[in-house]
């Protein structure tokens, strides 16, 4: 429901005096815009507090004078939107999009007579985003970015969590908490906590034909700094046809949890593009033939212990069809493990795919694909299309792609304008094959599924494969219960929890820090709308009582709260099934046993729940028993408040269904 639009609202103003202001639609939120001594420059502010003082907007060009000074505001226009959506998956059944706009159209008389660039902002009741926009111009036709001068100063030395920029691969790092003046340079999403409480978290939204934006700490100070990630050649950005930047957010709630439910970054992004996604694009949950690689008990390369043979990924879609998973993963079907020069149409030849389909279809079953690509993106590209045809001819609908690589074609990295180019190529070929993608060392998301549900989830994350290889012993007991908070943020993962086995034999000094119960929690806790099962089928088989839960648990969600909420500490999740009455919650606490109180208010007044809780046993604690499950049933309404004992990284998971 479209309830206001630039036809009624809209208004063109020439520029009176600075500053000029925009407020959320709750009045909550006031962004004022200035341009001072011609230096453009916006500043926050919440409920009287100052989120953030004047802070630098403009960009440094290749061979041009620069968008950084010079300016003169020539017209303003406002706009304000309220609308609800429903997106084809998600964790909530509809989104509402409700902001006030501010368009300021600027131009630099006599830095580069007649050039005209605008700032677009938009408030919102639990934050903001802007973006640049660079209507093409005889003075400004196509151009090079060599840097992006936006400042977020923010008003005090707040902490913070956040990743390395450099030096981490693919976001796979452990979310560090920081105070803001230490953080150096990092990767968004940025949370941030000050100290009354209120969570902040700073990042971007639809990454298009731009550079990833990290931010860097200024030495000394309270404010953060845009820095985009270069081509090889040193640009920042080529702008072509694309004449706008990403919008950059920044999310402003009253605490963990708020914070955690604002959609902002999904309402900055476009409407479904992709023809017929509700048909293709079906969340599932999904096992693998993947976790013996990890436990090396299988090869990717086909010989005597190849993982992709025919007979045993049937064993896998037989395991599959059993227990209520719409997929199997199949990893080391196609040449040539052994070199890492992939071919992405030839099967090994103990991998049948037609016969496997065929065995899928008639089991329920889907064969999800696999590109590895290793980086060699010259190579994926010149095949991607008959790979995907290969797929799509075989009734395929998806397939994880991956670029193990430390830089793509060797020279560009995977967050760059080239990695972001590349990326989108794939989402918009795979969508034309009716495919959808779970995309392993990405780019970071910035909720492009809102436009390309095809793209419905992504790796970007340390998951739980660290836990089975990591030489420093596996996640350490925080990092599940802080990744909500941070990565979570930019959108689904890939992390794949619900190992059920916590040793590796092959590497003693590996361990998974978590109790099996709260392994159960993390399958309702870590979103993503491809929800793996990660271990060995085995374990599962041998496990089925807990494992009851995990059959039980759907990966699309009619709505999403956060019952208990703190970064790092713990956290109690309860999502509502898309088109039923069932509520699954999932609970989890770091290094800290806790007893986790939640409170069931959220369940529908009046009516009875059977709840089936999945709980910590007696001494279950991550690092000396991690086994110990005890499940129990009772009925609960509306009015009932559950307190359940958790271990050292221990947890619980609850099905409430209505009697
Ligand atoms: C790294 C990915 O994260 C993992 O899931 C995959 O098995 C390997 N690359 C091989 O493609």
């Amino acid at each position: 429901m479209l309830i206001s639009s630039a036809l009624l609202f809209g208004c063109t103003t020439l520029a009176g005096a600075n500053p000029l202001s925009v407020e959320s639609p709750d009045g909550s939120i006031r962004l004022q815009f200035d341009t001072q001594d011609g230096v453009p420059t916006y500043s926050v502010v919440r409920n009287g507090k100052i989120i953030l003082n004047p802070s630098r907007l403009g960009l440094k060009l290749k061979e041009l004078p620069d968008l950084t000074e010079g300016f003169t505001v020539k017209s303003v226009e406002r706009d304000a939107h309220d609308e609800n959506w429903r997106p084809v998956w998600g964790e909530e059944a509809e989104i509402r999009d409700h902001y006030n706009e501010m368009r300021v159209n600027l131009e630099q008389k006599e830095v580069a007579p007649g050039r005209t660039v605008a700032v677009v902002f938009r408030v919102f009741d639990d934050g903001i985003g802007f973006r640049y926009e660079f209507p093409r111009q005889e003075a400004l036709q196509d151009f090079a970015i060599m840097d992006e001068v936006t400042e977020f100063a923010f008003d005090d030395n707040h902490t913070t969590w956040s990743i390395p920029a450099e030096g981490v691969r693919f976001y796979e790092a452990l979310f560090r908490e920081l105070p803001l003046d230490e953080i150096g340079k990092v990767s968004t999403p940025v949370t941030i906590r000050c100290a009354d409480g209120t969570h902040m978290a700073l990042h971007e939204a639809n990454l298009t034909d731009y550079a990833a934006m990290n931010v860097q700490a200024v030495p000394g100070g309270n404010t953060l700094t845009a820095s985009l990630t270069p081509w090889q050649s040193g640009e920042k950005v080529f702008v072509t046809n694309v004449r706008v930047s990403p919008w950059r957010t920044l999310i402003i709630a009253d605490n963990a949890g708020d914070m955690t439910l604002s959609r902002i970054m999904l309402n900055l992004n476009e409407p479904c593009a992709v023809e017929n996604a509700e048909e293709f694009c079906v969340p599932q949950k999904y096992i693998g033939v993947w976790w013996c690689y990890h436990m090396k008990t299988a090869t990717w390369e086909a010989g005597e212990h190849h993982g992709a043979t025919t007979e045993n990924v049937k064993r896998y879609m037989d395991f599959a069809a059993r227990n209520n998973f719409g997929g199997v993963l199949v990893e080391g079907w196609n040449h040539d493990w052994a070199t890492w020069d992939f071919s992405f149409t030839r099967p090994y030849e103990d991998f049948d795919i037609a016969e496997l389909n065929r065995y899928g279809r008639e089991n329920g079953v889907a064969l999800i694909g696999h590109h590895e690509t290793g980086g060699k993106i010259a190579n994926y590209e010149s095949q991607m299309h008959d790979g995907m045809k290969l797929y799509a001819d075989n009734g395929m609908h998806y397939v994880k792609t991956g670029y193990v690589g430390d830089m793509l074609d060797g020279k560009e990295l995977h967050s760059s304008q080239f990695g972001v180019r590349h990326y989108r190529n794939v989402i918009e070929t795979a969508a034309r094959y009716g495919l959808a993608i779970d995309n392993h060392e990405p780019v970071i998301p910035t909720g492009l599924q809102r436009t390309y549900p095809n793209l419905m989830t992504q790796e970007g994350v340390r998951g739980q494969e660290w836990d089975a290889w990591c030489p420093e012993g596996g996640n350490p007991p925080s990092h599940t219960v802080t990744l909500p908070f941070t990565r979570g943020l930019a959108g689904p993962m890939d992390f794949t929890p619900v190992t059920f086995r916590f040793d590796n034999p092959v590497m003693p000094q590996t361990h998974v820090n978590t109790t099996l119960a709260k392994q159960l929690a993390l399958f309702v806790i870590l979103y993503s709308p491809l929800q793996m099962a990660s271990d060995e089928i085995e374990n599962y088989m041998a496990n089925p009582e807990p494992f009851q839960f995990v059959r039980d648990c759907p990966t699309d969600w009619e709505k999403t709260l956060f019952p208990e909420a703190e970064i790092g500490k713990y956290i109690t999740t309860a999502r509502k099934e898309k088109g039923g009455d069932t509520w699954y919650v999932g609970s989890a606490t770091g290094e800290d046993a806790r007893t986790a109180v939640i409170n069931l208010n959220f369940l529908d007044p009046g009516a009875t729940y059977l709840a089936t809780i999945y709980r910590d046993g007696e001494g279950a604690n991550y690092d000396t028993d991690p086994y110990p499950v005890v499940i129990e049933q009772k009925e609960v309404t509306s009015d009932s408040i559950l307190s359940i004992p958790q271990g050292r990284s221990g947890g619980c998971a609850i099905k409430l269904a209505k009697i």
